[in-house]
């Protein structure tokens, strides 16, 4: 299985960027933007990766952020990323970033910006990875922000093919940022928000008719309401759903506990995907992993949630069946 799951090409559709930093990049860029964190030793920071919940893990992954200053850095943030997801067989990635997080430590948008893209360019050429930019707002931050920060996206709207929602849940509600949202679709952005990671079901159903988004970030707590669950099999809606990150954030006590491969067999457009992967301990073949050895599942099922990805993804008709063919040749040969 294990060889399978490495091999299965695959497709990527819920990563934040900055939580793909390792701790060595962290490190290395802290010493050269002469920038303090409170950790002398890797050991150290892996030690403080031990969360409860996911404001604890926010904390520790807003404070790595800090270490990430020029153009350059982001690039290499990127770029580390993108070699990772060619040792992993991904061939199309969705890539999140936080604005906010940085601009609101002075760095520009423009400098975030334009290192992310320039990697992924490079990604594209270089490795064969696709890609599409989601721009985030942090919902514990104001509406006021979350405005000023589309007015920034919009020069770059070539960029940034959707607008997501992240950060802290509870107390945060979707309503909260309806109108940005509106503006967004009015200037053509795509949206896709978390809902349903540490919240309860309400929150995915605000998301779906305050958001207008078109697929749901996590979105595990759905099996709590059997009418939502209905809805989302039937209207086929994609959960991006993130095992590892589920499982290191105590949304669930164990893998053996996930309901992923419920959801599945339930009919629901399902995906697997790594969130954080620099912090809760693994890549997108870790994470298919962590599913096939904690529960009965087949290969055939195995690669439904890749087949389930590219239906979700934001490519073109042409590209959604070019990419099912390499899936549908990888399975045959
Ligand atoms: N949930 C909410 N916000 C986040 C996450 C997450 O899993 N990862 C990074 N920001
Ligand atoms: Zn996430």
């Amino acid at each position: 299985m294990k060889k399978f799951i490495h091999a299965l090409p695959k497709v990527e559709l819920h990563i934040h960027i900055e939580g793909t930093l390792e701790p060595e990049l962290m490190f290395e860029l802290a010493k050269s933007n002469n920038i303090e964190i409170p950790f002398n030793t890797i050991a150290e920071l892996k030690d403080a990766y031990d969360f409860h919940n996911l404001q604890s893990f926010l904390d520790i992954y807003y404070q790595g952020a800090n270490v990430l200053v020029k153009e350059q850095d982001f690039f290499d943030l990127t770029w580390a990323y993108l070699l990772r997801c060619k040792a992993d067989n991904v061939i199309h990635t969705e890539i999140f970033f936080d604005p906010q997080t940085h601009t609101n430590r002075g760095i520009s948008f423009d400098t975030v910006i334009n290192g992310i893209h320039k990697a992924l360019l490079k990604g594209k050429e270089e490795l064969g990875i696709s890609n599409k930019l989601i721009m985030c707002f942090l919902r514990h931050l104001d509406e006021d922000a979350a405005f000023h920060t589309l007015a920034l996206a919009i020069p770059h709207k070539d960029k940034i093919i959707a607008v997501g929602l992240d950060s802290s849940e509870l107390g945060n509600p979707a309503g909260k940022f309806e109108r940005v949202f509106k503006e967004a679709i009015n200037n053509g952005f795509l949206t896709v928000a978390h809902a349903g990671e540490e919240g309860p079901p309400e929150s995915i159903r605000d998301a779906l008719e305050l958001l207008g988004i078109s697929r749901i970030d996590h979105g595990v707590t759905c099996s709590e309401d059997d009418t939502l669950l209905a809805m989302l099999a039937i209207k086929r809606i994609p959960l991006t759903v993130c095992p590892l990150s589920n499982t290191k954030l105590k949304v669930f006590d164990a893998m053996e506990q996930h309901n992923i491969v419920n959801l599945l067999r339930e009919g629901l457009c399902v995906t697997i995907n790594s969130d954080d992967p620099a912090y809760f301990g693994g890549y997108m073949t870790d994470n298919f992993m962590a599913i096939a050895e904690a529960h009965d599942i087949t290969k055939t099922e195995i690669s439904q949630f890749t087949f389930n990805a590219i239906e979700a993804s934001f490519i073109s008709a042409e590209e959604k069946e070019r990419l099912t063919m390499v899936i549908k040749n990888y399975l045959t040969t």
